[in-house]
């Protein structure tokens, strides 16, 4: 299967405001100049009341995480920004290994005294238009509140558990033992981790995991304000480094050894060096607990334990936000779980992008498939009977493996026309391996 990086098809353009909304127009968004793009940091930072204005040292490094061209802004009659929101450009790993392009939605906010007003949707509109321009296959984003994005086709692709974890609980015997961990300082980070992850992430199995660029780098390891009490370590394996963690310890009370260490990310080529790190967290001293924020489903933490209770999820959340942009190239991009069967026809509904609007043929057998397999565009949507039928939010949460369809048709969000399609449907979206990103951006 090939991945899909370049689009030769035309570009995909959302529909203009429905006749409505277009009777009263809509706020003017425009593309920001890079002089502008500090007040509309500032105004992010506000709207989700994470501080405002960044000092110069800090914007040194935050500016590089914007891309160029990518920051839209809408303004008051006066001129002042009034809402925001920018992407950078990375790819989606997809079941089956291939990567779609996909644009990294982040940094969305309207001035408080602004909201509710249509800025968010005019926003989002212009954004989304933007992104398929660029042959942008998806586009991904967190959210803060689980409110605000369905209405733009976005829906939960991969969900992740909070743990919590004693410090120095004991690993069964059994547990992989072998390689070796050692802390680096973040500006030998800086050379060292990407390509480690480059590494992960060309030979994961995965889907959900994207590309982190050199702005989301510098943003992660060259924040002046992180620098304290920062921890960041690399596990050696056999086929040398092939995994790190990074963290940040806080007190928890006032005592010595009344510290959590708060993981931030973690991620590693093989279940041992997976073993290796948490052991090596696990075993700092003066630690109460490892705790760690959407952690994939999966990873085998309390299995490695002796006792497997000193490994508590404390929490489950959604990760990753998917707008599928061209969902004939999505569906063509990845695998199915079973292969050889009849294909399976899905109506889908996209209110944004007419292109998407219509019945989908997936399944290893399908015309998409065969298509892209030969180099030639995936099939674009058609017209006759579907055994299924959802909308384009409804098909994202099941795109990458996290919802089984017979769940999205029990729970209302998809509707069968063909009970029977049901299990098959399930056979053929189930992913070997939980979706999960590990990326927060
Ligand atoms: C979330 C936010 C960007 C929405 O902006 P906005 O300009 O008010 O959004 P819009 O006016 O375009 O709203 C579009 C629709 O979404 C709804 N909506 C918007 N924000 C919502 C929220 N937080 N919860 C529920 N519904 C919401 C609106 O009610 C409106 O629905 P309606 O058309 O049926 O009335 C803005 O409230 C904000 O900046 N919040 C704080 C920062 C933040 O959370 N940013 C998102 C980071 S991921």
């Amino acid at each position: 299967m090939s991945t899909t990086g370049t689009q030769s098809r035309e570009p995909r353009t959302a529909t203009p405001p429905t006749a409505g909304a277009a009777a009263r127009p809509g706020p003017e968004v425009r593309v920001l100049e890079p002089g502008e793009l500090r007040t509309a940091h500032a105004l992010f930072g506000a709207a989700l009341h994470a501080g405002g204005p960044v000092d110069d040292d800090r914007w040194a490094v935050t500016r590089l995480s914007y891309a160029p061209g990518r920051t839209f802004g809408v303004d008051l009659p006066a001129g002042t920004l009034a809402g925001t929101a920018t992407s950078f450009g990375s790819a989606l790993t997809v079941p089956g290994g291939a990567r779609v392009p996909m644009a990294a939605v982040t940094r969305v906010g309207v001035r408080a005294d602004r909201t509710r007003r249509g800025l968010l949707t005019a926003l989002m509109r212009e954004q989304l238009s933007d992104a398929a321009d660029r042959g942008e296959v998806t586009a991904t984003l967190r959210a803060s509140e689980a409110r605000i994005y369905g209405r733009f086709g976005y829906g939960v692709a991969s969900r992740g558990r909070n743990l919590r974890v004693t410090a120095g609980a004991r690993f069964r015997p059994g547990a992989p033992a072998a390689g070796e961990v050692r802390l680096v300082h973040p500006d030998e980070a800086a050379t060292l981790l990407p390509p480690i992850y480059a590494r992960i992430l060309t030979g994961t199995t995965r889907p959900g995991p994207i590309v982190r660029d050199d702005g989301w780098w510098a943003l992660t390891l060259r924040r002046p304000a992180a620098d304290a009490a920062r921890g960041i370590a690399v596990h050696t394996g056999p086929d040398g480094d092939d995994g790190f963690a990074l963290w940040t310890v806080r007190q928890e009370g006032t005592d010595f050894g009344e510290n959590v260490l708060e993981l931030h990310d973690l991620h590693a080529a093989t279940p041992q060096a997976t073993a290796g790190l948490w052991r090596f967290l696990l075993g700092v001293d003066l630690l109460r607990a490892v705790s760690a924020h959407l952690r994939p489903w999966d990873e085998p933490v309390d299995l490695l334990l002796d006792d497997p209770r000193h490994c508590r999820t404390t929490g489950v959340g959604d990760e990753t936000w998917l707008r599928l942009l061209d969902v004939p190239a999505a569906l063509a991009a990845r695998t199915w779980g079973e292969s050889g069967q009849e294909p399976l026809r899905i109506r889908v509904h996209d209110a944004l992008f007419p292109a998407n609007d219509g019945v989908h043929v997936i399944g290893d057998r399908a015309a998409s498939a065969i298509g892209d397999s030969d180099g030639a565009d995936p099939a674009p949507a058609g017209d006759g009977p579907a055994d299924l039928e959802c909308d384009v939010a409804g098909l994202a949460m099941a795109y990458l493996g996290d919802r089984r369809p017979s769940e999205l048709v029990a729970s209302g969000w998809w509707s069968a026309h063909d009970r029977a399609a049901v299990p098959r449907a399930d056979r053929l979206f189930t992913t070997s391996e939980v979706p999960w990103c590990g990326t927060f951006f």
